[in-house]
């Protein structure tokens, strides 16, 4: 694949647009124009409006690129106005990929809120590609009301995965919603993994990422065990700009995920 300047965005065509939720849509682009790893970003543009940073929600070994999106605001409106064959601009990859050499043989266990499921999904699409390297997979998600739970159509085969164990929770739940009502940590009580040998990775909203560190914390995982993604307004992606600064660091360059260890010092790191 020949080399890619991260300040111009590819031009690359949306091949099919999957509505997940009523906010929440999957955009699948026709290929996939640069490599990159579970955890890093993309800058996705488009034409005339501006760009917005986005983690890819595809597997790093899929042929094309997916983005997962929640509606709201300026960029992710005109996104949500494209249809299939429109053209849109991708740049990246930015920022650290998750260190899957140091999950490997362990439990890990991945805990999303909302649209957070999106980074986590190609994560989660990474690790079980080479699900023999891992002990087993968890993972924990919450969102609003059943209607707003993301990939519900993908969850069945999931969840007959061996090696996964998935739990869900809604925070209203309706007629027909018979599982676990309550924000995502009432799921968290009982923490079925070997805590202090394993990896908890954590992507949502950050109220949620605040409720669900503490309780990590509180279970005995490492604090340089539970990696948080954290957003924050990003330009540049590269370092440059000082846009998305958390503290002492770039989050574009070093994050988009940081561990609870690094950033346990910055006073409010979850704004
Ligand atoms: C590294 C990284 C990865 C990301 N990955 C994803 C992803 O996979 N899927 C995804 O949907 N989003 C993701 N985001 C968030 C996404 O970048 C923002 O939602 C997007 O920039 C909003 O752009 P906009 O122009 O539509 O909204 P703007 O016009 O910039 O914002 C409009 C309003 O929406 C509010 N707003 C902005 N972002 C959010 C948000 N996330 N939730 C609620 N309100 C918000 C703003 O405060 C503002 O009031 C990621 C962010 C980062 C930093
Ligand atoms: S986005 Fe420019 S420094 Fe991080």
């Amino acid at each position: 694949m020949a080399m890619v300047n991260p300040y111009y965005p590819i031009p690359i065509k949306i091949k099919k647009i999957i509505p997940e939720t009523p906010t929440i849509t999957t955009f699948i682009l026709d290929g996939k124009p640069m490599q990159f790893e579970a955890g890093q970003f993309m800058e996705l543009t488009v034409p005339g409006i501006g760009e917005a940073p986005f983690t890819p929600s595809s597997s790093p070994y899929a042929d094309d690129l997916e983005f997962t999106i929640m509606k709201v605001g300026r960029v992710t409106s005109s996104l949500f106005s494209c249809k299939e064959g429109d053209t849109v601009g991708v740049r990246g990859p930015f920022g650290k990929p998750y260190p899957l050499d140091k999950f490997r043989g362990k439990e890990i266990y991945i805990v999303g809120g909302g649209v957070g499921f999106a980074p986590l999904r190609s994560l989660f699409l990474a690790l079980l590609h080479n699900i023999k390297d891992y002990k087993k997979l968890y993972i924990r998600y919450g969102a609003r009301t059943p209607e707003d739970i993301v990939y519900r159509r993908l969850l069945p085969e999931w969840e007959n995965t061996k090696g996964v164990d998935i739990v869900l929770t809604v925070d209203v739940g309706n007629n027909s919603w018979k599982g676990n009502v309550g924000v995502v940590t009432v799921i968290l009580d009982d923490i079925p993994v070997d805590v202090a040998k394993s990896p908890a990775i954590v992507c949502g909203p950050p109220i949620m990422l605040k409720f669900v560190t503490q309780r990590l914390i509180e279970a005995g995982f490492n604090h340089d065990s539970i990696y948080l993604s954290m957003e924050s307004n990003m330009s540049c992606g590269i370092g440059k700009c000082n846009h998305c600064r958390i503290g002492e660091y770039y989050v574009c360059k070093d994050g988009p995920v940081l561990t609870w260890d690094e950033i346990k010092h910055i006073e409010e790191p979850f704004v």
